[in-house]
Formats: structure tokens, sequence, C-alpha cells
């Protein structure tokens, strides 16, 4: 699959095959694409955290009252900010430099047969939580739930004449 095609299959899946796995190769594929996404003055103020371990993953899942897919996921990845490794230099960009890591990510799951979906995190009063379940500072982006699709949503097409303007 290239990358046109991948960005015109991918859809938010929320069910997944319970208990058929991702192999960690495939994960750590994902987690290089999102690190590949760009970022301002290149600074990846980013941090990952893999949560496949069933207590943990139910915790985040009761944390986040959106994220009712991880109950059949195989895993959670959890896209976090470090604003201070921006700060006084570009501060501010964090949130941009983690939201195109998320995408990269996200395409890379669908390339690798995979499903996913974001779940938003930040800004919302759920970081707290989520930081502590995780046992770091680092601000939750994203809770992204991955697994092997149980459900096959059609692509949609997404382009609006009505929101481009072309200054020629
Ligand atoms: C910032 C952000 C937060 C989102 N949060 C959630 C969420 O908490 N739970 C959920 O099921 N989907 C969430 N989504 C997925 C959107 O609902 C989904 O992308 C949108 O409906 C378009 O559908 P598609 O991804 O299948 O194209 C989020 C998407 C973004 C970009």
């Amino acid at each position: 699959m290239d990358c046109t095609q991948a960005i015109r299959a991918r859809r938010s899946i929320r069910r997944f095959k319970p208990g058929a796995p991702v192999p960690r190769q495939d994960v750590e594929t994902m987690l290089e694409a999102a690190m590949m996404a760009p970022s301002a003055r290149n600074l990846r103020p980013w941090e990952f955290f893999v949560v496949d371990n069933p207590e943990l993953k139910a915790r985040l899942r009761r944390a986040h009252p959106f994220s009712s897919m991880l109950d059949t996921a195989a895993l959670a990845i959890v896209v976090c900010g470090r604003p201070d490794d921006q700060k006084g230099v570009v501060s501010g960009y964090w949130p941009l430099d983690c939201g195109a890591a998320v995408e990269n990510l996200l395409l890379q799951a669908v390339a690798l047969g995979y499903g996913a979906c974001w779940c938003g995190c930040w800004p919302s009063p759920r970081i707290s939580v989520l930081q502590e379940i995780l046992g770091t500072q680092s601000v939750p982006v994203a809770l992204i739930a991955v697994g092997v699709p149980d459900e096959d949503p059609a692509p949609r097409g997404f382009y609006q004449a009505d929101k481009v303007t072309w200054l020629s």
C-alpha cells in the first residue's frame, strides 16, 4: 500500500479482533514512523508509552470516557508531549509536533494492516489521571488504540472545494 492509498483507506477503528496480537516489530515500525514526523526546529518534544499490560490498559480505558475500543485493542500507544524540550526556543509547538507524529503512526498502522483510533487527551481534564497511570510528567496528547481490525468502515472522501481558496 502506498502513501496515497493509506491516507484514503485510514478510518478510526473501534472494534478489534480480541486477542489478535500486534508483534513488537510492527509496533516499533509504527513508532519509527511517528518519530519521522516533522518537528519545529527538529526538537522532537515527544515521548511514547506502549501499554499492552491488560490491567494498565483497563485503567487507561476507565480514565478516558471515549476509549471503549480499548476493550478489544491489543495495545494502547500514548503519545505524550514534553513542553520543556521546547522551552525558550520555540515553545508552544509541541502539541503540533505530537499531532504530526500521531498521524504518521495511524497511517503506518493502516499500511501494516492494523487498525487504530486516536482518542484525544490534550487539552482535557483527563491529563493528570493519565499522567498518574503512566507515571510521567509528560503531557498525554493522544491515546491510540491499536489492534487487528474487526470492522471495515468504508473509505470516504472529504474533499470540500468550499474550504479551498486558490490565489492564482
Ligand atoms: C484530536 C482528536 C480526538 C479524538 N478523540 C476521539 C475519542 O476520544 N474517541 C473516539 O472514538 N474517536 C476520537 N477521535 C476520532 C474521530 O472521531 C474521527 O477521526 C472522526 O470522526 C473522523 O472519522 P475517521 O477517523 O474514521 O475518518 C478523535 C480524533 C481526533 C483528531
